[in-house]
């Protein structure tokens, strides 16, 4: 009899210690659980692009899209081999209704400033630097509110070839 309430109590102790462990693991995997999502829901808020420029002066997309109240990392990568002087590219993505052709027009000019023109800076919502063969260079930024906005290759001659759409969802 004494062995059996013995059983009984070890049982109920080794019970009682599983609940407890149940109990604890399932608070430590919730809250770790919690924590998870809270950075995925961040990694997903970030549109994470990559647009590579050559030495053709092309881009290789003429259509970006992001969604609304996401952060943009934007990475613009030169795959030539040319120098930034005889080929630079950078990505210049201007505010809505502004003439893309006028800013390059003043971006030619403005070499100093490698090719964003202080004077038009207003215009620019975000921009990466002027990049040649083999650099590449990321930039973050707020998305614009939904739209279409054009962007551009500022250098000398390239927005002809060098531009395209980033749409906002
Ligand atoms: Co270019």
């Amino acid at each position: 009899m004494k062995k059996l309430i013995y059983s009984l109590f070890v049982v109920a102790v080794f019970l009682a210690s599983c609940k407890n462990n149940t109990t604890s693991s399932t608070e430590a995997t919730d809250s770790s659980s919690a924590v998870t999502e809270e950075v995925s829901a961040v990694v997903d808020n970030v549109a994470q692009i990559t647009i590579n420029g050559d030495d053709k002066m092309k881009f290789d997309t003429d259509e970006i899209k992001v969604k609304a109240g996401q952060m943009v990392k934007l990475t613009l990568v030169h795959v030539g081999k040319l120098p930034k002087e005889a080929m630079g590219h950078n990505w210049v993505l201007l505010k809505a209704g502004v003439d893309l052709s006028g800013f390059a027009a003043d971006a030619m000019k403005a070499k100093e400033s490698d090719y964003i023109p202080t004077s038009k800076e207003v215009d620019v919502i975000a921009h990466t630097k002027l990049i040649g063969g083999g650099e590449s260079t990321t930039i973050e930024f707020e998305a614009p509110a939904p739209g279409t906005y054009e962007f551009l290759c500022s250098f000398p001659g390239h927005s002809g070839m060098m531009k395209g759409h980033f749409i906002v969802e």
